[in-house]
């Protein structure tokens, strides 16, 4: 396959409604870098792209909760994940916006083209009304049952128990989260997107010409879209937040979220070249441009059907891959922003990158630990201890320590300077690891370009390994003790140094992509320019020149204490949310199983008797600082007093809380959430719409009665 002309990479636009934690980054972010690096590294021409996904119904609800209006929401968060990603070390040539005057335009733009050839249907149909709330219910205000796993919250888009995609009318039992009320069915009409048209080129073009290229687990849910049977789709919806629908008769109409946003690389690219002075439609007409989509597996169908099918129609290329990654969990369980189980970016920064001059090496070792365990394949799980072990036995003792050590071998036995090759004395092993040099170039840039990012990362850890191996076989330091009697060996010694020098020096290339900053350390102690990084130098010997002096060596990463990886811990779950259901952690199911409901599974009788409930009396309440899901609250059991920590702020207040009587389980074990000891738990039911109550008794009863 010949190279393409120029590349376009795009990261998924991530909702500008809260700060985004370490699985977006490992999913859709950190590959997508690598990609970019690597290709710039080879003087291709490319572009990458990203920036906030700024409409759908996910910025309005964030409004209603923090109180303030979607503007202020976007504004904020716009700003946060910029910085976020910055702080990461993310190389987007633009970070851009849908709420951009220039996203509107091109999203409109792009609809009219669509709607003027006859390719938009328009549909009255029956929808979800909520006559308390006088609107139209968007697919996040409605909740229910889910049909397939048979939670019972599940949104209208999608139960996020078991991340099928739904829509509203496949929830059993749908209430309106406006007003908690069952909804009524409207009429309205919408533009839609008539996929099953396009069913014989998605079939071509996915099933049969990408069905070795792209990743088995993406062709595999297309397949089952596709075989599923292809619906039209909704492209517009009755909201006040969104882009205006750019017709006289859609009063009150926007475009659908999933339709704007996708565009939104469009308009990225073309405020970038507005920026640089370049042209952007290569970019996004000519068929020599690669066009590739990094994104998680919740986004697969968007990218792989739904945009792809709006691309072909509007005459743009379509993409080349959509590498999507599966779900990182964490510690054991789900990430879930609801639970607070999660490690934000923002985080990992204040607790590492801000801790340390420059953050450069707190910020490679997350790439790199975010790489390793990257969910390429399969869902994968991020685990502290699996941190430390990474960087501790990986960055720090393999490659970090072969720098380290050639570093400080060639100030001790080659007065600093990178010592001569002798051709005439090579023997078998120093053959052999240039030979491993040249190799690993071949090795890497093929994974590389096959998107296999984790075994690419894996080829450069090992080649660092093999450069250890080499040095415990030549043994510089013992060879040196016989210098005084025979001077003659000090030309092994310079062999040996030369060789790993320059292996140091391709080493910096490799991991340039992966860890940036990394790679800058180490071309600031060879006293090289950036240039040197270069892809078309990898696998060559000669990059230092003879004689050339070098700097002191500098620590490359440091260890992760025990202490910090305790602390972490410790910090997650003092920070998890009870009283929210425990997401259970099943694969993604094929779209037509009808799976039963999820009951937990059977106990004993002794299982049950363990637990001690008893009524408690709530004697005080007040809100937990700086956590909006926290009450502290004073609970009377008879026999004592007891502080219960419990996830229930945002449902009820203090002052209306103070007197209630509740069931109690008052052996729980102790727990700290937020530095406040929570010495049991209150039963809590939730009911269809979300509302939340308490479970006590029909009248009030002795505070401290048990319960069984
Ligand atoms: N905002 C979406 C999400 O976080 C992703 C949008 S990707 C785009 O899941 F293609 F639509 F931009
Ligand atoms: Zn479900």
């Amino acid at each position: 396959m010949s190279t393409p002309k120029r590349y376009l990479i795009t990261s998924a636009l991530p909702y500008a409604n809260g700060l985004k934690h370490v699985g977006h980054l490992a999913g859709a972010y950190i590959p997508a870098d690598i990609y970019a690096r690597y290709l710039r590294a080879q003087k291709r021409d490319v572009v990458f792209v990203c920036g906030s996904d700024e409409h759908g119904t996910a910025i309005p609800i964030q409004a209603t909760k923090e109180g303030t209006t979607p503007r202020a929401i976007i504004d904020k968060y716009h700003e946060a994940m910029k910085q976020d990603f910055e702080d990461l070390s993310m190389s987007f040539d633009i970070y851009h916006r849908t709420s951009e005057p220039l996203h509107h335009e091109t999203a409109q733009e792009f609809f009219t083209y669509l709607n003027d050839r006859g390719e938009l249907e328009v549909k009255e149909t029956e929808q979800y009304y909520d006559k308390e709330a006088k609107t139209f219910l968007a697919d996040r205000y409605i909740k229910g049952t889910c049909p397939n796993c048979g939670s019972d919250r599940a949104f209208g888009d999608q139960c996020e128990t078991c991340g099928r995609t739904l829509s509203p009318d496949e929830l059993i039992n749908p209430v309106s989260t406006l007003s908690g009320k069952t909804p009524i069915k409207k009429k309205t009409s919408h533009w839609y997107l008539p996929l099953g048209k396009h069913e014989q080129f998605l079939r071509e073009w996915i099933l049969e010409q990408h069905k070795d290229d792209w990743r088995a687990t993406v062709v595999g849910q297309c397949k089952s879209w596709i075989e599923g049977g292809l619906q039209s789709r909704a492209v517009t919806r009755d909201l006040e937040w969104g882009i205006k629908v750019p017709l006289k008769d859609a009063e009150g109409k926007v475009l659908y979220v999933w339709f704007d946003a996708p565009i939104g690389y469009i308009s990225a690219t073309k405020q970038w070249a507005l920026n640089n002075n370049k042209a952007w439609e290569p970019y996004w007409y000519d068929k020599d441009t690669q066009l590739v989509h990094f994104v998680g597996k919740d986004n697969i169908v968007f990218h792989c059907i739904i945009f792809p099918v709006m691309l072909k129609l509007h005459g743009n290329i379509l993409p080349a891959n959509v590498p999507a990654n599966e779900f990182l969990n964490l510690e054991g369980d789900k990430m879930s922003t609801s639970r607070n189980w999660k490690l934000d970016m923002r985080d990992y920064i204040n607790d590492f990158v801000k801790k340390e001059n420059g953050g450069g090496q707190a910020v490679d070792m997350l790439r790199y630990y975010l790489t390793q365990i990257a969910p390429e394949t399969k869902d994968s799980e991020f685990m502290w201890k699996g941190f430390q072990d990474a960087v501790n036995s990986e960055l720090v003792s393999i490659f970090g320590n072969f720098v380290n050590r050639t570093w400080v071998l060639m100030h001790k036995l080659c007065g600093g300077k990178v010592p001569k090759l002798h051709e005439d004395l090579l023997d078998e092993n120093d053959r052999s690891l240039m030979e491993e040099i040249k190799n690993a170039k071949t090795k890497i840039e093929g994974l590389l370009e096959e998107y296999k990012f984790r075994e690419a990362l894996f080829e450069v850890i090992d080649l660092s390994r093999k450069g250890n191996q080499y040095m415990q076989k030549k043994e510089p330091w013992i060879v040196a003790k016989q210098l005084a009697e025979n001077p003659g060996v000090q030309k092994s010694i310079d062999n040996t140094m030369h060789l790993c020098l320059q292996l140091t020096a391709n080493l910096a290339i490799f991991i340039n992509p992966f860890l940036p900053n990394t790679a800058k350390t180490m071309i600031q102690m060879m006293k090289v320019v950036d240039k040197m990084l270069d892809w078309e130098n990898a696998g060559k010997i000669k990059l230092l020149s003879v004689g050339y002096s070098l700097r002191e060596p500098q620590l490359l990463f440091r260890k992760i204490e025990d202490a910090e990886v305790s602390e972490q811990i410790e910090k997650l779950k003092s920070n998890l949310i009870m009283n929210e259901p425990v997401k259970s952690n099943t694969p993604e199911p094929a779209p037509q199983s009808t799976d039963q409901p999820v009951n937990k599974s059977t106990i004993q009788f002794d299982d049950f008797a363990k637990i001690d409930l008893k009524v408690g009396t709530i004697v005080a309440a007040e809100k937990v600082e700086k956590a909006d899901k926290l009450l502290k609250l004073s609970v009377d059991l008879g026999f004592e007093t007891r502080t219960i920590v419990s996830g229930i702020a945002l449902h009820f207040k203090p002052e209306d809380i103070v007197g209630k009587q509740v069931t109690v389980v008052t052996n729980l074990s102790p727990r700290k959430m937020r530095g406040i000891e929570s010495n049991g738990m209150i039963l809590i039911a939730e009911d269809k719409s979300g509302k939340l109550h308490f479970i006590n008794p029909e009248n009030a009863i002795d505070t401290g009665s048990n319960v069984s």
